[in-house]
């Protein structure tokens, strides 16, 4: 924690015949923060945050949020402004390395991630080891996981160099892992990456080209894959790269920390929520069925939730799900599928919910994965690749994340308490006697 963050104001906590005065840290942007770590050497008690619905776990300069604005900033850039002006590989440079590069620097980047796209030849009979209708994101984490196993010279986290090497095998391997998961799904042979091609331009081609004709990329499709990447690249201490930051400060190599961050993703509550929510779109079907599920949304009895609405931190529009939409308007109109009934049935939902004292109430808005579920039918993606598409994005997040933890020479292993509810000592009972 740099002491500039460091303030003269002090937070006072009494509670039995102690006072504690805990220092408080002032942010860039976003909240004051009370400096916790001395309260249990010093008072002797937890605090308890199970969701940790209040509480900071590191100090970090990438991302930060404004749930009640429904702003996101990527080192200080808005994301609608990067959406509209910037593409993913210079996004990742921002996240990265803290500032936007210049003209050389971006191309000795996108570069080296150009040629870092293939995998190691023996990786292929990795993925013939999963059964053909096996969930991509299955296969993802086993792959990504595996990574550690092949690429031994980048998995010394104390080495400047071999993190530098990692952080671009993942984001350079992640199209080629997630094409693969794909074409091993459906039974069509891999598809090697072409450096010809632009990041984008390249996933497409390795899922939906064949080696029996030529598969040419429609750009403005490459755009909008483009802009999804960069509106899904990274979020904060969201779950999934919480979870890669737990994972790290043991000191697990990167690559077990990401195939933990694309498990977490997965969740149906976080990244799975995209296949989630259009699975309900169809499910719902047409408009004049979206009062039954609006009923059932807002039913304690019920555990179905309105799949792509809600978050932690927005309570607001989150300003991806803005940016989502206006690309959903354009892909399918470009396709000729603008009256998709699927986008319909999205759109008034929207309206519908918006308006529904419920929603407004709890502050519930369309987020991230509201919209993107339909661009991603639309281009011709099955439902179980689009979690697989937020992990490739979002391993940016993760590894940058990562980074600026494992750099930070304050680095303590996570290790949380408890507020332990169980049974107190008590003698063993031998099994005659129970
Ligand atoms: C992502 O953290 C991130 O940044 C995540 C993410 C990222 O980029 O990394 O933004 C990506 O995960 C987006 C969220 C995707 N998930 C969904 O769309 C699933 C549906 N949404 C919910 O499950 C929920 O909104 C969460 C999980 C997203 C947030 O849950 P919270 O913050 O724990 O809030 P909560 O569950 O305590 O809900 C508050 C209230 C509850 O009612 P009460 O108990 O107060 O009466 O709102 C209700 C909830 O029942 N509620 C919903 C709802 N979401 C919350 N009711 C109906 N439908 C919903 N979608």
């Amino acid at each position: 924690m740099p002491d500039t963050h460091r303030d003269a104001k002090t937070a006072t906590l009494s509670f039995g015949d102690k006072t504690l005065e805990l220092p408080m840290l002032t942010p860039t942007a976003g909240p004051d923060v009370i400096d916790i770590r001395k309260l249990y050497s010093q008072g002797g008690v937890f605090t308890y945050d199970p969701g940790f619905t209040s509480t900071a776990s590191c100090d970090s300069t990438i991302t930060y949020i404004d749930g009640d604005k429904g702003e996101l900033l990527h080192r200080g850039y808005p994301i609608d402004q990067l959406a509209e002006k910037s593409h993913f590989l210079e996004v990742c440079y921002l996240l990265l390395y803290g500032d936007l590069p210049t003209a050389d620097q971006l191309e000795d980047f996108e570069s080296r991630v150009t040629s870092h796209t293939m995998l190691h030849e023996q990786m292929q009979y990795f993925f013939r080891g999963f059964r053909r209708d096996a969930h991509p994101m299955a296969t993802m984490v086993g792959v990504v996981g595996a990574m550690s196993a092949f690429y031994h010279d980048s998995t010394d986290i104390h080495d400047p160099w071999q993190r530098e090497v990692a952080t671009i095998r993942l984001i350079a391997k992640m199209p080629t892992i997630a094409a693969w998961a794909y074409k091993y799904h459906i039974g069509q042979p891999f598809i090697y990456p072409r450096n010809d091609l632009d990041y984008a331009a390249n996933f497409l081609h390795m899922c939906f080209a064949v080696p029996a004709e030529t598969y040419n990329v429609n750009p403005i499709i490459a755009r909008a894959m483009d802009r999804i990447f960069t509106l899904h690249a990274d979020h904060e201490q969201n779950a999934s790269t919480s979870t890669v930051r737990l994972a790290s400060s043991s000191g697990a190599n990167p690559f077990a920390c990401i195939a933990a961050g694309i498990a977490c993703l997965w969740g149906p509550a976080h990244g799975g929520a995209n296949q989630a929510c259009l699975e309900m779109l169809r499910e719902i079907g047409s408009p004049n069925r979206i009062p039954e599920f609006i009923e059932r949304a807002k039913d304690k009895d019920d555990p179905f939730r309105l799949m792509g609405f809600g978050h932690r931190v927005y309570k607001n529009f989150d300003p991806r799900a803005r940016v989502m939409k206006q690309s959903a308007d354009e892909v399918l109109e470009l396709l000729g599928i603008e009256n998709n009934p699927t986008l319909q049935v999205a759109k008034e939902l929207e309206a519908i919910a918006l308006k529904d004292d419920y929603f407004v109430e709890k502050k519930l808005y369309p987020n991230v994965d509201f919209y993107s579920g339909i661009i991603l039918d639309a281009i011709g993606f099955p439902t179980s690749m689009f979690t697989p598409i937020f992990a490739l994005a979002r391993t940016v997040g993760w590894v940058s994340q990562w980074k600026e933890m494992i750099a930070d020479p304050q680095l303590k292993i996570g290790r949380p308490r408890q507020l332990y509810v169980g049974a107190t000592s008590r003698d063993y009972v031998d099994v005659e006697n129970r």
